[in-house]
């Protein structure tokens, strides 16, 4: 997200309104997408596949332990070398922070970093400040809260970092051990982003304009009696909306496990749902304009 300024990110969300429409069939004919997760993904790769494949591109995959040769020993590095050979753009997913930046650096065509670790999720950032102003036609102005695992949540550090380049307020509600990382606050703080840190969601809700809730990251903690002691910690029911804004709408990057009750799905409040396929389109839009196939 660090390498992106408001006009670059006013280009992507220019050309995903396009493909929204419908606009570009055809526009990957020829191309092939390799598709590399080496960590659980359902949303992150099936939109980029989708993706791809409505376009008329094709997508040929290494993924999964197992599958490729890193499980006899091959370096990332060297997987990517080879593996960029055969394709012409490549989204990927590491369990290690920074694998995207090394297999970026490894490879001669473009990689989108679909997630590495607890680092960043850029892709999933773009598709959120389009699903943002989707729902209130600006970004400018709005307030924002994010909530849950600040900690361990990349789609929150990239997102927080995206809307950084915009005039938001934001909240951050976490308890305190997932409050957001130091080095991103302060981050936040040198660029003159107005912030405040709280524990508790309740009165937040009705302050803002979008809700931005997030799992509690289960994987990424090293002491399973830690994440017993917050796994249940925000809990969103219907009645907790009761004075939220009209024009508030929830967002959710999914999976979600406890935090947002089904119940809450039939609200009007509730956007997740769409948030996860624009997510097809926000990619379409990333892919074409890496590979030069549309104008930046
Ligand atoms: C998120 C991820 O993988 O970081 N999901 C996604 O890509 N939509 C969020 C999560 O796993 O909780």
């Amino acid at each position: 997200m660090r390498n992106l300024d408001a006009k670059d990110i006013g280009i992507v969300l220019k050309h995903s309104k396009a493909m929204i429409q419908g606009k570009h069939k055809g526009l990957f004919e020829g191309k092939i997408l390799g598709s590399m997760f080496f960590e659980p993904s359902t949303r992150t790769r099936l939109s980029f596949e989708s993706a791809m494949e409505r376009l008329g591109g094709k997508v040929i995959t290494a993924a999964e332990a197992g599958v490729t040769s890193s499980t006899k020993g091959e370096t990332l590095s060297d997987s990517i070398k080879v593996i960029s050979r055969y394709c012409d753009i490549i989204a990927m997913r590491h369990p290690y922070e920074g694998a995207a930046r090394l297999a970026a650096d490894a490879a001669k065509i473009p990689i989108l970093n679909g997630g590495d670790g607890a680092n960043q999720h850029p892709t999933q950032t773009l598709l959120d400040l389009f699903s943002i102003q989707e729902t209130q036609k600006k970004i400018d102005g709005l307030s924002i809260a994010m909530v849950g695992d600040l900690k361990y949540g990349r789609t929150i550090h990239s997102l927080a970092q995206g809307l950084s380049l915009f005039k938001v307020r934001m909240f951050f509600v976490a308890p305190d051990i997932l409050q957001m990382p130091k080095e991103l606050l302060a981050e936040l703080k040198a660029k003159g982003v107005r912030y405040s840190l709280h524990e508790k969601l309740e009165p937040i809700i009705p302050k803002v304009d979008i809700l931005y809730d997030t799992r509690i990251q289960k994987e990424r903690f090293p002491d399973p009696l830690e994440y017993e002691k917050v796994k249940n910690i925000y809990q969103i029911v219907p009645e907790m909306l009761a004075r939220a804004k009209k024009n508030m709408r929830l967002m959710h990057p999914l999976p979600r496990v406890t935090e947002i009750h089904p119940s809450v799905d039939a609200t009007p409040y509730a956007y997740y749902f769409q948030q996860a396929e624009n997510g097809v389109y926000v990619r379409q839009a990333l892919i074409a304009l890496t590979l030069g196939l549309l104008p930046s």
